[in-house]
């Protein structure tokens, strides 16, 4: 096995990934593009890489699907299934809307430098065409102008759009994806400002066990954003009436606490109505710099987002899908050396699901080790109702400086006294999922050799309620 490749997560054969593009559903397959550039394993002229998937877990890499050209490199964007045939390309036409970074208009100094522009494809997503009439939507005078989420509003019937714009973000429509219109736009007070706003996404969702609807607006904030440093993805919960977004909350609410999810969007089209997101599992502080070799970066676990109602305010939840689950199989308890489940020893601790309901006292504190002693720890304090995870003694973290300063992230979750976790690990990445997904933390982490321990460090001060610790059987390919 190559060492540090994710064998469940999605990740280019070779080169440079970032965000996930186009994330649609279509015709049987769930489609994931990427930012990809092709001749180097740090950014370069941004193309659109593209895997499709018949269950989201595993990929099938197909050829890149748009290239550069003279209207600049193709940056993030959606991807929307054309059911009524309103663009003209054709009826079930796949349409790609995203934006073109042209490095000579910014060599020239203007701020113009960035304009949306479609695509489209009438086989499935095989090959794609560029619209002749690009770019579809003329930059105004704004530096950083992209990131198109397009959506099909029933309520309004037409196609509406979410676009990033420097500080805020700006709200389009249109009938033919081809002619858009600018209806509002939506900023916060935030004080001190955050980095520049990329990937905004839109969507309702339905409040858990009610029949209550809200709207849910995620953003990424690149430069030095996020609650553990670097940049970051957060999300607002509010109001949406078809043309403007409102939001009675006061504070920022973060997507996940953990440094290595960014510029996450949902899933068009599903057929199963679910609210599906994937982020890119790294962080611009550092992600150029990371130790691996052929490839760089992978794409999170999918998850799905569900919305609850709690004292502190809506929460968005991240689940781990059904498919996953159904990937995973229990690991019997005589399989394990050590003491079951404080402290054992299993091979394939590097693809695998922990699962951990505890009572606690005033502390839990967890370690995952390796023979030759890298450890990575996680725990909760009740005093102060912080969850932390600590990657600072876990292999590789001299190849860049931010990555070694954020090596101690916590969060603040609020005193309780039952926590349930579920740890997904796959090489070298580790995502944590905290009461049923209220919470998340997700890392990479480049350790000598794989983890191959579990420990709980303080068992006095627990009491295990349930423990599961299962195999993903990355080999059982349904593709
Ligand atoms: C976010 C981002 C987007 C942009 C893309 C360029 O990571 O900066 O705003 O479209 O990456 O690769």
């Amino acid at each position: 096995m190559e060492k540090f490749r994710p064998q469940f997560h999605f990740t280019p054969e070779e080169n440079w990934m970032n965000d996930p593009n186009g994330l649609v559903y279509h015709n049987g397959y769930y489609h994931l593009f990427y930012q990809y550039y092709p001749d180097d394993t740090v950014w370069g002229p941004m193309h659109w890489g593209h895997a499709k998937s018949k269950d989201l877990l595993h990929w099938e890499h197909l050829p890149i699907a748009l290239y550069p050209d003279s209207l600049g490199y193709i940056f993030s964007g959606s991807a929307v299934v054309d059911k009524n045939n309103t663009a003209g390309f054709g009826e079930n036409a796949l349409v790609a809307i995203f934006t073109y970074h042209n490095p000579e208009i910014e060599n020239k100094g203007s701020d113009r430098f960035q304009t949306q522009g479609i695509a489209y494809s009438t086989d499935g997503g095989e090959t794609w065409d560029k619209y002749t009439g690009n770019p579809v939507l003329q930059n105004p005078g704004i530096r950083d102008f992209r990131d198109p989420k397009v959506f099909w509003n029933d309520q309004k019937s037409k196609w509406q759009m979410v676009l990033a714009a420097k500080d805020h973000v700006q709200f389009y429509e249109s009938v033919n994806l081809k002619d858009w219109s600018l209806i509002s736009k939506f900023g916060f007070n935030d004080d001190p400002l955050l980095g520049v706003w990329e990937c905004p996404d839109l969507f309702k969702l339905k409040v858990d066990g009610t029949e209550e609807e809200k709207w849910v607006l995620i953003v990424s904030h690149g430069g030095e954003s996020a609650p553990n440093g670097g940049s970051g993805t957060r999300y607002f919960v509010g109001e949406y009436d078809g043309t403007t977004f409102t939001t009675d909350q006061n504070e920022s609410q973060w997507l996940d606490y953990g440094t290595d999810n960014y510029a996450g969007v949902t899933y068009n089209n599903t057929p199963d109505q679910k609210r599906i997101l994937i982020g890119w599992m790294s962080n611009w502080n550092y992600a150029t710099k990371t130790p691996t070799e052929k490839w760089r970066s992978a794409m999170t676990l999918p998850r799905e987002l569900e919305l609850v109602k709690k004292n502190r305010g809506y929460l968005l939840k991240s689940k781990l899908i059904d498919a996953f689950e159904k990937m995973t199989s229990l690991v019997p308890a005589n399989e394990l050396m050590g003491v079951y489940p404080t402290g054992f020893t299993y091979e394939d601790l590097s693809q695998s699901l922990l699962s951990l309901d505890v009572s606690i006292k005033d502390s839990l504190r967890i370690e995952l080790s390796n023979h030759s002693g890298d450890k990575y720890v996680m725990g909760y304090e009740m005093a102060n109702g912080t969850f932390y995870l600590d990657r600072g003694q876990a292999g590789s973290l001299d190849f860049s400086e931010p990555y070694e300063k954020t090596s101690r992230q916590t969060m603040d979750i609020g005193s309780q006294e039952k926590l349930s976790l579920q740890i997904a690990i796959d090489a070298s990445s580790i995502e944590i999922f905290i009461n049923d997904g209220e919470y998340v933390m997700t890392t990479q982490v480049f350790p000598k050799h794989k983890f191959t321990e579990f420990k709980i460090l303080n068992p006095e001060k627990i009491t295990i309620n349930d423990f599961f610790l299962k195999k993903v059987n990355v080999d059982d390919a349904e593709n």
